[in-house]
């Protein structure tokens, strides 16, 4: 097999970004996309020959080995569970479930099935992160003790993730997920360096969020993490930022320190009077001065991360720790503990 034929499972914002990564991937085909609604336009605009408005048709298909899960949160569990009966290697977007419960059904499902199954945390491949990795590993700050992260924007797009039900919380599994993931992946050694103490703080959602009333989920959370090598890690994730998605890493070192943007910092400035179509994700318009994004799915690590996933299911490789189903369920049991954290006022003690 010199070709990867995938099977996309949802048709959107996810669903497109993955359709852009692979379409970059000569060792890539997307031959079919399965969703409830979209249909027409996805595979119009990137070519796919098949649809299906019953995802499992798509899954029974023989000649697709790899399927992208890009539906919300809450589906993850039946479509990764309806994968693996078929035999499918699996690439599951963030977060893993909506819960502790359906992650370890997901991992287990996989592992009777023995297919690989891929939790799609992009930011273990955004090239300024890989790079900071490098800088880190060759040891340019001395011994790191500090990490700080965050993914903060001004909305969710998605009526799902608005609902705590189908997107299980609101921002902190929802965005900060997303440094949590890189954390682990960056501090712990391929898993061996647990977190061992976790504190969380969130608004409680609808009358008491900050901004987005009607979202049934926290639309802030701020978060504290020890790991058992004695690092600590501070993550946010908030839906009251304007002015675009912010992402950023901070690595505090014993001689040194590292600081990534993985969405402001572009080597463009555009002045605009009439403006146009697009600067970077969840920005309200494009007047005046912007700084557009000049390849964002790049600059996120989505290319990288998808075509490792692919090279992975050529070479019947399993997957590195921070992309695997275990680093996914750790960050579900370090949201969860994070919650909890929040709901009883204290530090939860723990192994993740
Ligand atoms: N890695 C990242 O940076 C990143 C960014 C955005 C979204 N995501 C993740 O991707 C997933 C999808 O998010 P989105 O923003 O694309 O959501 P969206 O609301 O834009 O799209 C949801 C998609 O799910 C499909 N869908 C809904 N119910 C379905 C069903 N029963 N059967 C088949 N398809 C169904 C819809 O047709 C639609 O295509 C979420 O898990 C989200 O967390 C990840």
């Amino acid at each position: 097999m010199d070709k990867v034929r995938i099977g996309i499972v949802g048709s959107k914002f996810a669903a497109d970004f993955h359709c852009d990564s692979y379409s970059r991937n000569e060792k890539a085909e997307v031959v079919a996309v399965g969703a409830i609604d979209n249909l027409e336009a996805i595979s119009r605009k990137w070519n796919i020959p098949d649809t299906y408005e019953d995802y499992r048709q798509m899954l029974d298909r023989d000649d697709i080995q790899l399927i992208s899960v890009c539906v919300p949160n809450f589906l993850h569990h039946e479509v990764v569970l309806e994968a693996a009966r078929r035999g499918k290697h699996i690439l599951c977007e963030k977060p893993l479930a909506t819960n502790i419960q359906d992650g370890e059904a997901m991992i287990a499902a996989c592992e009777k099935a023995g297919v690989k199954l891929f939790y799609a945390e992009d930011w273990c491949f955004a090239p300024a992160l890989r790079r900071v990795i490098s800088i880190v590993d060759e040891g340019a700050v001395g011994d790191v003790v500090y990490v700080k992260a965050k993914e903060t924007h001004c909305g969710t797009h998605s009526p799902f993730a608005k609902n705590a039900k189908t997107c299980g919380g609101g921002c902190l599994i929802h965005l900060a997920i997303h440094p949590i993931g890189w954390i682990l992946h960056f501090l712990s050694g391929g898993g061996k360096n647990k977190v061992v103490e976790v504190i969380g703080k969130v608004n409680g959602g609808g009358a008491d969020n900050y901004v987005h009333k009607d979202n049934t989920g926290e639309d802030w959370a701020v978060g504290i993490l020890k790991f058992a090598d004695g690092q600590h890690a501070f993550v946010e994730g908030n839906y009251v930022t304007v002015g675009g998605m912010d992402d950023k890493v901070e690595i505090y070192g014993k001689e040194g320190l590292v600081k990534a943007d993985l969405t402001m910092g572009s080597s463009l400035d555009v002045y605009s009077r009439p403006g146009y179509a697009y600067a970077l994700e969840k920005t309200d318009n494009t007047l005046g001065w912007t700084r557009p994004a000049v390849d964002e799915f790049y600059n996120l690590g989505y290319v990288h991360e998808l075509a490792y996933a692919v090279d992975c299911v050529l070479k019947n490789e399993p997957p590195m720790y921070g992309l695997s189903g275990a680093a996914g369920l750790a960050c579900l049991q370090i949201v969860d503990a994070m919650y909890r954290s929040s709901r009883e006022g204290k530090t939860i003690q723990g192994e993740w």
